[in-house]
């Protein structure tokens, strides 16, 4: 009998263990399953594109070349096959773009136009990342326009028939317009692109233009900066007179002076959800925008964030002037010299110079 209850001791001591680990493996496993569906759930907002939702520790996970390949660049390049001029200006700006690019791994590239213009840019980029010792593949790809879905080219066309003069000019083609739609055209998992002109020379590394995306606050979606000439004091000049207060077409830094387009960051997951941006996409609502303001553009994407600008501010973050400093003195000796400077002057540091109007770029190039 003693023998027996030294036996049964033991048994029931090794019992209560092997119960305990069985308790502390299941606890593991169900835990880590937790952690797995969690991941997968991720995974899955991700592939929707929700970025946004992703947590830190799935972003803290994610290998740095990942994240390194969303600094995308948009050009609107057309028509330049034999155009040398055009060709020249585009190497110019992305030589100068490669001079300063801290990562430019993180590069790619989205090119608007005809395929011709397509082929010649991608090997003007990768023969420029040649040059300044990058040998992995820059990444460039092909939006093309002529698969533009049917509803994205009729709120092209709308936009375009209210807020233009009517009248055929160098930025009426519906590829000036392409911008306003950017966040229906690209795919979406891209939540940020950055739209640039080609008459640029960028004298800053770029990923610091990235960076000012964190600079926009809740409601702002698209940072731009103020054109630098009174072009909209001119074309609003019946609202003004009739509106001698208004904020509308002042100089900076009170002013509503109007935005240029040649450099635009997009924030496409703000704007995919913006009712207040999107609800403007429709006839209706330019036409009354654009009677409101007696407004008549020709200046493409430009003049529909100036005129939105004027009852939706808060939808725009103003870059500030040295990243987009635009050298175009037309304006200056065409009847509004005396005010000229008031939009003109830009001080601190120049990051990208816009030889807008054609304006010569060569005083700017340090490569
Ligand atoms: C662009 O789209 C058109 C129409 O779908 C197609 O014919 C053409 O091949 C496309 N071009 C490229 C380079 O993918
Ligand atoms: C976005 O999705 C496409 C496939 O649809 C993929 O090729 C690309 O790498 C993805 N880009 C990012 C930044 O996730
Ligand atoms: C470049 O700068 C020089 C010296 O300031 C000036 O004389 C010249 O006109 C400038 N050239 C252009 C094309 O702006």
């Amino acid at each position: 009998m003693r023998f027996l209850f030294k036996l049964v001791r033991p048994t029931i001591f090794l019992l209560t263990l092997f119960a305990f680990l069985l308790l502390i493996i299941s606890i593991y496993l169900v835990f880590n399953d937790g952690v797995a569906k969690s991941n997968r759930i991720l995974g899955i907002m991700h592939l929707a594109g929700v970025r946004e939702e992703m947590d830190l520790l799935e972003r803290a996970k994610t290998p740095k070349s990942f994240m390194d390949s969303e600094h995308l660049i948009m050009f609107l390049f057309s028509n330049a096959d034999g155009n040398k001029q055009l060709q020249n200006s585009f190497t110019m700006c992305l030589t100068s773009l490669f001079s300063k690019a801290s990562n430019p791994q993180a590069l790619h590239f989205y090119i608007a136009g005809d395929v011709e213009s397509y082929y010649i840019a991608k090997t003007v980029i990768q023969s420029i990342a040649n040059k300044f010792g990058i040998h992995n593949q820059i990444l460039v790809s092909y939006q093309n326009i002529s698969q533009l879905e049917d509803n994205v080219l009729d709120i092209i066309h709308t936009v375009r028939q209210q807020i233009s003069s009517g009248k055929e000019h160098r930025f009426s083609s519906p590829l000036f317009y392409l911008s306003i739609i950017l966040h229906k055209v690209m795919p979406h998992n891209i939540s940020q692109i950055i739209l640039l002109d080609v008459d640029l020379v960028i004298a800053s590394d770029i990923s610091k233009l990235f960076s000012l995306f964190n600079n926009f606050d809740q409601e702002q979606a698209i940072g731009i900066a103020r054109e630098n000439q009174p072009v909209y004091q001119t074309t609003l000049w019946e609202y003004r007179k009739n509106n001698p207060k208004t904020r509308v077409g002042e100089p900076p830094p009170k002013g509503l002076t109007g935005f240029n387009s040649g450099v635009v960051l997009f924030d496409l997951q703000k704007l995919r959800v913006s009712s207040k941006y999107n609800s403007f996409l429709t006839e209706e609502r330019m036409n009354a925008l654009v009677q409101k303001y007696k407004f008549q553009g020709h200046l493409g994407d430009q003049d529909f964030y100036t005129l939105l600008s004027f009852d939706y501010e808060e939808l725009f973050y103003i870059l500030p002037c040295g990243w987009n400093r635009q050298l175009c003195q037309w304006w200056k000796h065409n009847g509004l010299g005396e005010k000229f400077d008031l939009y003109y002057s830009c001080s601190g540091v120049i990051h990208i110079w816009h030889g807008n109007c054609e304006t010569s770029l060569l005083n700017y190039t340090t490569f």
